[in-house]
């Protein structure tokens, strides 16, 4: 049974109150980093109420600690299909499983962000504010689940789980708690990049936007290179960079057409003033259609088949049509005649930048960043359509255009600070950093052995950069290359084929130290990977299917098996 403070007898308060405040520690999960940063600022604001919060990466935390803790604030976000931020795996093994102890002492708050255009939305924060329910812990704060645009909700919730803290701790709680200037925008990427973030990107200029991919090529892959001259940003190979795209202008002409709104009129934003054209354009999302729009127009319309998805019982039937429509479809199909402009836009939710590993090295291409880009195609209702960022860099980001850009830190993907071996394994557009490492081992001519296993459909087509692979084996920077294409032969071989047909290998690589990289697909080929490296080191090193299992927690632990998979 969940026991709270303010149930236990008196002489336990004064007991409670020499031992000084309750210990308090933040957990989080994090896989492009929101996570860390509003952990990192909620510590900030609970220090300043008078408590001395730890703040711990669920990928670090001893799950044994648990018993020991007494108030414990849990931010996670979610991804694909309702899961954990990976390096949160086996944190979330542990609690889901049967040896999580059970919590009657403790007292937990969840933070749960996610995407509200999947299914599974926030699932993972649900999870654990369910579980630590079930194993008798004392809800402090209900959860919050904060879609794609989290900073005001999350900043809601840190408000009141540190009131609630600081009622708690006593005197000090009376410290003033400011309010967003601990926001996540604010938390710095590293000191150089201090200066700009998605609210304040930096103005890049485009050098070079070429098609990477062959003739006859099944995707359409890029490689483009801005400058940061001007801007003072660095990076570390590993990084990301993003990018601000703005939404195809056909497609915001074809909006305020069929709405019959004129492009200048004003609207406001939570950013500011600015006109409808200008929204539609950089702030807010038109394309896909979220089940909030779908309500909010279910509203405006009046339609009944909208009305009638609006039903409980009709999630089914409700994704299956937010599959097959975006907003345009939407828009088309159930018109609004007479609709405000700023009612339109109080139901979309605000462009996010989207991130991309950086393919370059600032060693070797000073002031630049490169990136290699999938362009995402493909038919909708009659239409040819594009990914909203990677639309805007094939069709709209030609040599001398701006770009807005910002540095986004992965310090979760990092060279070595020695000369051990790497192994890089990537598939597709996953190659791209692969391309930062061997560079900067390059130049700075510091790097020991390096393996690149790379993957992707066609030799004739897809074969990212071939010409540089060729070049850094011949002089050594690269000491090995593996190759799979998948759509060349009529058996598929994928990186992890060739990762199994050269175990012994790839064993003894680890076994001297080598540090283990995997980027691309998250949905498939990650786990793939992850269970064929598990099978190599059962195999390879005689080992049960558990000890194999430690093996590779063992390498995430001391960050020598890290990956950057989306
Ligand atoms: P496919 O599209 O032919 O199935 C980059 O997209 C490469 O990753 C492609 O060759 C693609 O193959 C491959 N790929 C797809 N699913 C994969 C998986 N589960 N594991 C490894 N590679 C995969």
């Amino acid at each position: 049974m969940p026991v709270s403070l303010a149930e236990k007898p008196a002489d336990e308060f004064a007991e409670a109150g020499r031992a000084g405040p309750r210990k308090l520690t933040i957990l989080y999960g994090t896989e492009s980093g929101n996570c860390q940063a509003l952990a990192q600022s909620l510590a900030e604001q609970t220090r300043e109420v008078g408590l001395a919060p730890t703040v711990t990466d669920m990928a670090d935390y001893k799950p044994r600690l648990l018993k020991t803790e007494q108030d414990l604030l849990i931010i996670t976000s979610t991804y694909g299909e309702g899961d954990p931020p990976q390096r949160a795996a086996g944190f979330f093994e542990f609690i889901e499983g049967r040896k999580a102890p059970s919590l009657p002492d403790l007292r937990f708050a969840v933070l749960a962000l996610g995407d509200s255009a999947y299914e599974f939305f926030c699932e993972a924060g649900k999870k654990l504010d369910r579980r630590f329910e079930e194993l008798g812990a004392e809800r402090l704060l209900d959860r919050a689940d904060c879609d794609i645009d989290f900073e005001e909700p999350a900043t809601a919730w840190r408000k009141a789980v540190v009131a609630k803290l600081g009622e708690q701790a006593g005197g000090a709680a009376k410290a003033s708690i400011s309010p967003l200037q601990h926001g996540v925008a604010t938390a710095p990427a590293s000191a150089a990049a201090r200066s700009y973030d998605k609210q304040h990107p930096f103005q890049a200029a485009v050098i070079e936007n070429i098609v990477l991919s062959g003739r006859g090529a099944s995707k359409e892959i890029r490689h483009l290179e801005v400058s940061l001259s001007g801007s003072d940003l660095s990076y570390e190979p590993g990084d990301a960079l993003g990018v601000l795209a703005n939404n195809d202008p056909a497609l915001v002409d074809e909006v305020m057409a069929k709405l019959a709104l004129d492009g200048a009129t004003p609207v406001s934003l939570k950013a500011g003033e600015t006109t409808l054209a200008q929204a539609l354009t950089r702030h807010v999302e038109i394309t896909t259609a979220t089940p909030r729009f779908l309500d909010h127009w279910a509203k405006l319309s009046a339609a009944a088949e909208l009305a009638r998805l609006q039903a409980v019982d009709q999630t089914e039937e409700r994704n299956a049509f937010l599959r097959g429509h975006q907003i345009i479809d939407i828009i088309r199909r159930f018109p609004v005649p007479g609709l405000d402009a700023g009612e339109f836009v109080s139901g979309l939710r605000p462009l996010q930048p989207r991130l991309y590993s950086i393919a370059s090295s600032l060693a070797a291409a000073p002031e630049e960043a490169h990136l290699t880009v999938s362009v995402v195609r493909y038919d909708l209702n009659g239409d040819r359509r594009s990914g909203v960022a990677s639309g805007h860099l094939a069709d709209r980001a030609e040599p001398e255009a701006v770009l807005p850009v910002y540095v986004h830190a992965n310090p979760h993907f990092r060279l070595p600070q020695d000369d051990r071996p790497i192994i890089m394994i990537g598939a597709g557009t996953g190659v791209a950093p692969y391309r930062a490492f061997l560079q900067e081992r390059e130049v700075l001519g510091n790097g020991g052995p390096s393996w690149l296993v790379f993957g992707d459909r066609n030799f004739r087509s897809d074969f990212l950069y071939q010409a540089e692979w060729q070049r850094l084996m011949k002089d050594g920077v690269l000491t090995r290359m593996d190759v799979a294409f998948s759509r060349d032969r009529g058996v598929k071989k994928y990186v992890q084929h060739r990762l199994l047909e050269k175990a012994a290998d790839i064993f003894a690589w680890l076994e001297e130290g080598a540090n283990i990289y995997v980027c691309g697909d998250a949905a498939n080929m990650a786990p793939d990977v992850h269970q064929t490296l598990a099978t190599i080191i059962e195999t390879q090193g005689n080992l049960s299917p558990g000890a194999a299992a430690d093996y590779l927690r063992g390498l995430q632990r001391d960050e020598r098996y890290q990956r950057d998979v989306y």
